[in-house]
């Protein structure tokens, strides 16, 4: 991690990560591809205009005046698909139903073995009761509408059923907390929530109901209305007038028709939250057209998804993932896409391949995290059951390491199915950068180049872009149409450097997306992971800001700074330096309310691999706690020039303290 005011460093020896080793395109793989190049020669010449070939892949109500339009200057705000109208839901359910009615939109596997499966037939009719229910309660057209349901069918019909109403989304993970929970509601200035009795965690029953009601309880306003799914079987309690079960109230409208409300291609489709450099979740909003228009070209072009495919994407619906490429991508090209409610790397090392065996899943899509403990538990789980279904391997979320990257191709992939190592973010909707399964030969370790109509640089502090090999921020170089609401409409570049990660400079404009990078003279983009202060752990994405804002609440503690370690299992692991106010604390039982204390305002999930006391942390004569040596402390790593420090001595004692 590196001070967000500053240059990248180089600690890292670029070449030392990358295993420059080119994989070409599998033999067996040739001729089965759908993507080409030929977007590429498109874009060169005719961009943005070129973008239409998304926008024309949807069904619109009105057409779009101007694929972009932009400020005065060229600049923000942009406008994608101006003056078109569309129904998402309608794009992703209705517009199937004459040719495909039949065929299977969702594929469910419950926690405890449960399967359910829903043709476009059955989701249209679910989609639109749930609408229908919806609406009788309250829900207008922009309203609110949270989730903070586990990986059930539900989800996805109350989104698909939010999109057909105009109302907005907010899907907030299962696992969040209650306060977590409270915080993204009431930002959002939400009403309406979804919820469950409960879910099943690790093969434990988790009571969500009382959660959800504690955050509901906080909130400085009443809500209009809580629907509870039963997930548990307790036929929870609804007895109260603003509550209503889930299955009673699909029941109740069975059979009812909503019509799809047209919505301009720029109005809200959902809201998602996400970890932001300043402590305080971020909140992201994406766009009807745009978002949608790039997410399906995307599913299509990159994980080579066709209206007969079967996708797997690993990803809770809570994030971005979730969204992007297990409903609405997959969903608008009238494919299949399964949704379990377990992580694949927490089950039965077999269950994953038994279900893609089961499903004939072809385009599974997932995270180095979980490639790392398929990998660890063994190349016979996947070798004793019959994945010739494969086509295509994805990964998202963090740096893919070359010796992953292989074991995924070889023993998921067989040697048969591209891998595509895809790089892209909450704020940015939809893949950006990758290479393309059946076109571009694989590099493992590193992404591939932007891909067409989406332009992206290496630049050094300056903003001048680096030389091939040399290290610095990952920027995007021309808005593209899945662009967040809030990078679009932000006009004030200069003064979101600090706070945020953009930047304009002399009338270019370009987004800085918080990644430290480095080129290949062949423009592959090697991720080296977060220079600013969110991690990834596990494949989630938490602000440092915000669990050192957890740990300094609890009484005792004076300060408080995390940094992630290295860790070969989970990519990162979260490691706690704290000092306390007073010498003489019990640090044993602080220890325990420290992760209490981050399990509360975060969620169970978090959890802090190592907690230092430390009596001083280690500052810049300007004040700032030095993360970046904390890091190289805790991967026992060389430290170099630590000059600027005030406290030079703190460094000895950390060292001594980490072993304890
Ligand atoms: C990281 C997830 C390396 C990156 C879709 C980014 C990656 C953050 C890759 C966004 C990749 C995502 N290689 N790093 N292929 N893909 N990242 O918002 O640090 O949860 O900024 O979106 O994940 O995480 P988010």
């Amino acid at each position: 991690m590196t001070d967000p005011d500053g240059s990248p460093d180089d600690r890292r020896d670029p070449g030392s990560s990358h295993e420059a080793d080119c994989v070409p395109v599998p033999s067996a793989f040739e001729g089965r591809a759908t993507p080409t190049d030929d977007d590429r020669d498109e874009f060169a010449v005719n961009w943005p205009a070129a973008w239409a070939r998304a926008g024309d892949a949807l069904e619109w109500e009105r057409d779009y005046d101007a694929v972009l339009s932009t400020g005065d200057d060229g600049g923000p705000p942009f406008e994608w698909f101006a003056g078109g109208e569309l129904n998402a839901c309608a794009n992703c359910v209705d517009r199937h139903l004459p040719e495909r009615a039949d065929a299977v939109a969702l594929e469910w596997n419950g926690h405890i073995g449960e399967s359910r499966t829903y043709t476009y037939r059955d989701l249209h009719r679910e989609v639109n009761a749930v609408a229908a229910g919806l609406r009788d309660l309250g829900v207008d057209a922009d309203d609110v509408v949270t989730t903070y349901l586990p990986a059930v069918p539900a989800v996805a019909v109350v989104m698909l059923a939010c999109a057909r109403l105009g109302a907005v989304h907010n899907v907030v993970f299962a696992g969040f907390s209650a306060d977590a929970l409270a915080t993204r509601m009431e930002r959002a200035g939400s009403r309406y929530l979804v919820t469950s009795d409960g879910y099943y965690r690790r093969g434990e029953a988790v009571d969500q109901r009382r959660r959800a009601d504690n955050a509901t309880m906080s909130l400085p306003y009443e809500l209009d209305a809580t629907v509870v799914v039963d997930r548990l079987g307790t036929n929870p309690d609804v007895s109260r007038d603003d509550r209503h079960a889930y299955d009673a109230l699909v029941d109740a409208y069975d059979g009812e028709r909503v019509a799809p409300v047209p919505r301009a291609a720029t109005d809200p489709l959902f809201r998602i939250y996400t970890s932001g450099t300043t402590g305080e979740p971020k909140s992201v909003t994406h766009t009807t057209g745009g978002y949608l228009a790039q997410v399906a070209w995307s599913t299509r072009r990159v994980l080579d998804v066709t209206a007969d495919a079967v996708v797997w994407s690993t990803a809770d619906p809570g994030w971005i993932t979730g969204h992007s490429y297990g409903v609405y991508g997959p969903l608008a090209l009238g494919a299949t896409t399964v949704l379990t409610e377990w992580s694949p790397d927490a089950v039965d090392p077999d269950r994953p391949w038994a279900l893609v065996e089961d499903l004939g899943v072809e385009v599974l899509y997932t995270a180095p995290t979980v490639v790392r403990s398929f990998a660890k538990w063994g190349a016979e789980h996947p070798a004793g059951h019959d994945l010739s279904s494969l086509r295509v391997l994805g990964s998202v979320g963090e740096p893919f390491d070359a010796e992953t990257w292989e074991w995924y191709y070889e023993h998921v992939g067989g040697g048969d199915c591209p891998v595509v190592d895809t790089w892209w973010q909450t704020e940015t909707g939809a893949v950006l950068l990758s290479t393309l399964p059946g076109v571009d030969e694989a590099r493992p370790g590193a992404v591939g180049g932007a891909l067409a109509g989406v332009g992206a640089s290496v630049r050094d502090a300056s903003g001048e872009p680096t030389d091939p090999g040399q290290r610095g921020w990952l920027t995007i170089d021309r808005p593209w149409p899945a662009m967040a609401r809030e990078l679009a409409t932000a006009t004030d570049w200069g003064a979101r450097v600090a706070a945020e990660s953009g930047v304009g400079r002399d009338g270019d404009w370009w987004y800085r997306v918080g990644d430290e990078a480095f080129v290949d003279a062949d423009g592959y983009v090697t991720v080296l992971g977060r220079a600013d202060d969110v991690v990834n752990v596990d494949g989630r994405r938490f602000s440092t800001g915000e669990i050192e804002h957890a740990l300094v609440e609890v009484a005792g503690v004076a300060e408080a700074a995390v940094i992630a370690r290295d860790d070969p299992d989970s990519g990162n692991a979260l490691v706690a330096y704290v000092t306390t106010a007073d010498e003489r604390t019990d640090v044993s039982t602080l220890r325990e309310a420290l992760g209490d204390a981050v399990a509360a305002a975060i969620g169970a999930g978090v959890r802090l691999d190592q907690v230092v006391f430390t009596p001083d942390l280690p500052k810049t004569r300007s004040g700032k706690i030095m993360r970046r040596l904390l890091e190289d402390i805790a991967n026992g790593e060389g430290y170099g020039d630590t000059s600027a420090l005030r406290n030079p001595e703190v460094v000895g004692e950390l060292e001594a303290r980490h072993q304890d």
